[in-house]
This record gives structure tokens, C-alpha cells and sequence, in this order.
């Protein structure tokens, strides 16, 4: 049974990674996860300085699913270098930097001192405004995320680059070209959908900042055919991600075109779920007389 799986010519030993924000810098779950086992540890947004995020609360829990607004809070990229990714590389596992910033200029040199530490992958939040250009977001603006995407594929000389889309967007097919047309090796979708929730009592919203990103099972179909759609569009590698809680639901994004997928919400609820995915992929493989999990991608019978 084959379950390597390549992303941009990055090799991971198995499909399972987590999805960035859900799972710390990977430390913080080494107590319940053998880090070993996952095909790459995704870590919390980083930029350039260390970022507070915004005031509680900030999470608040939805009909499957819930709502955060954490601001991306983060350590900055000095001690993540210093202290985060020494870390993480005790383990055999890829290790993929999701990064953030306000200008072009903040991902390139990101990604420049993220290069030159031998990270394997960087993946670009592009859900930030872009303060230079009346803070418009980078991933809702094609011309936009062309110039970011190419702007930091001219830095990073080794480095695989994963485009994570976001779902706020018309077609995401369009986005999906543009990111693989600018040259990055692979696009993750979906982040979070913009959701809010008012508690009608007090009449106050459950989040600090009134508006928060909705994940979990909530948003998986909408995942799902963004994934299909994407996947339908490009020839470069997808990610899937989006309310994945058990192996059934990451079967059902490789199905829809994903090479790999990565899992959210659900450690919140198990910090076991990665592994738990990835031995149900296994009995799933094992069932249907799979050789190869890669064979599984794209494999939609639309009859
Ligand atoms: C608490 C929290 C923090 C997140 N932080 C980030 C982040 O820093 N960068 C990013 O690109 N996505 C971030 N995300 C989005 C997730 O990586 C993922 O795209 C989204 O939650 C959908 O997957 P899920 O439904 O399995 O959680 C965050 C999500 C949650 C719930």
C-alpha cells in the first residue's frame, strides 16, 4: 500500500496534514499525536513582528461548526525561527510555514529568511489587506494575488509555494489559474468563510470583533465543490480542507480532486483526529483494494 503523495515536487509520506491555526506550531499536540506519523505539520500564520491578535472572546461555537476571529495572533518570525522550527525538525515530518502579511514586500521577506532556513514549504495567507493598495484584500484581487504569488516565487530559491485560496471570491477557478498561472506549485483551499453570530439576549455579538471566519462541518460542502472546481481548472497539485472530522470526509475531497488534504476544526474537538484520519484512509484503502492513495484524486464518477 503506497500513501506518498507529491505537492509541487514536495514529497509527504502519507496525505494527513494539519491546517494552519489548528494546530499550533505543532508542539503543543506532540503530547497526543506522534508528529512523526502526519505527512506535514502546517503551522500558525506567521509575520514579520509578533501579532497579539484581537480581544476576547474570539471563539465562539456554531451549528456544526464554529466561529473565530483570533486575529492572527502569532509569535513573528523571529522567534519562530529561533525557537518554533527547531523544534518541529526533531520530528520526520514536512514542515510548511503559513505566512502573513500588509504588503508585497512583508511575505517577500518572510519568505526570503523562511528559504534560506530550509523550510519545505511556505503556503501564502493571502486573506490579509494589502495596506498599500487601500487594503484591499490579496486573494480577493486577481491582479493582486498574481503580483504576490510572482513577487515571492522570484525570493525563494528552493522553497515549494502553496497558494491558499480564499472562498470569498465569485469563481475560484479564476483564482486557482491566476495562482498556478504566477507560478506557485500547488494551491490549499478553503480558509474560512466571514460568519457572525449575536447572542439575543444581551443583543451583543459573540465575538469581540462582531465577525469572525466559520470552519468546520458547516462549510465542507462548500469546500468540497471548490476543491472539484479548482482541481477541474488547474494542473498543479490541491489541498483540501474544510470541516474534515473523519476519513470518510477526507475521501470524499480526494475524490473531488485533492492530492492531500488538511484537518482543522476537528483537532479541537480530538487532537487525536489527524492520525485517526489517516489509519480510517488506511481500512478504507485496504476495503476498496487500493494500492495507491493518489489514485484516488480526482477519481469522481459523474456516470
Ligand atoms: C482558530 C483558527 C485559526 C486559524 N488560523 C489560520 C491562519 O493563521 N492562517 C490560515 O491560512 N488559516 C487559518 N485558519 C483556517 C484553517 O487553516 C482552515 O483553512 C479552515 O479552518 C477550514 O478548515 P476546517 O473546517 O477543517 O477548520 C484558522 C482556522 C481556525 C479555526
Amino acid at each position: 500500500m503506497n500513501l506518498e503523495v507529491e505537492i509541487g515536487g514536495l514529497k509527504l509520506r502519507n496525505p494527513v496534514m494539519t491546517a494552519s491555526g489548528t494546530f499550533g506550531y505543532g508542539e503543543e499536540y506532540s503530547g497526543f499525536v506522534d508528529l512523526n506519523q502526519l505527512g506535514a505539520i502546517v503551522v500558525k500564520g506567521i509575520s514579520l513582528k509578533p501579532m497579539q491578535g484581537n480581544p476576547p472572546p474570539r471563539i465562539s461555537e456554531t451549528p456544526c461548526g464554529m466561529l473565530n476571529a483570533i486575529g492572527l495572533q502569532n509569535v513573528g518570525l523571529e522567534l519562530f525561527l529561533k525557537e518554533k522550527l527547531p523544534f518541529l525538525r526533531k520530528f520526520d515530518t514536512r514542515v510548511i510555514v503559513n505566512i502573513l502579511g500588509n504588503s508585497l514586500k512583508e511575505y517577500q521577506k518572510i519568505s526570503e529568511a523562511l528559504d534560506d532556513a530550509g523550510v519545505d514549504a511556505i503556503e501564502l495567507n493571502v486573506s490579509c489587506p494589502n495596506v498599500q493598495q487601500g487594503g484591499i484584500m490579496f486573494g480577493t484581487d486577481r491582479k493582486m494575488l498574481g503580483q504576490l504569488i510572482t513577487g515571492v516565487k522570484n525570493i525563494v530559491k528552493n522553497t515549494v509555494l502553496i497558494t491558499k485560496l480564499s472562498p470569498t471570491v465569485s469563481d475560484i477557478k479564476e483564482f486557482a489559474k491566476t495562482a498556478e498561472d504566477s507560478g506557485s506549485d500547488a494551491i490549499s483551499l478553503i480558509n474560512t468563510i466571514p460568519g457572525m453570530s449575536i447572542d439575543i439576549n444581551t443583543r451583543r455579538p459573540r465575538l469581540k470583533n462582531i465577525t469572525g471566519g466559520l470552519s468546520g462541518p458547516a462549510i465542507r460542502p462548500v469546500a468540497v465543490r471548490m476543491v472539484y472546481e479548482a482541481y477541474n481548472a488547474v494542473k498543479i497539485p490541491v489541498i483540501g480542507m474544510g470541516g474534515i472530522m473523519n476519513a470518510d470526509d477526507a475521501i470524499e475531497f480526494f475524490i473531488a480532486g485533492a492530492s492531500a488534504i488538511a484537518v482543522g476544526t476537528a483537532n479541537f474537538v480530538n487532537p487525536e483526529a489527524t492520525t485517526g484520519i489517516l489509519s480510517g484512509l488506511i481500512k478504507y484503502m485496504e476495503r476498496e483494494n487500493i494500492e495507491r492513495i493518489s489514485s484516488l484524486t480526482g477519481s469522481l464518477d459523474i456516470g
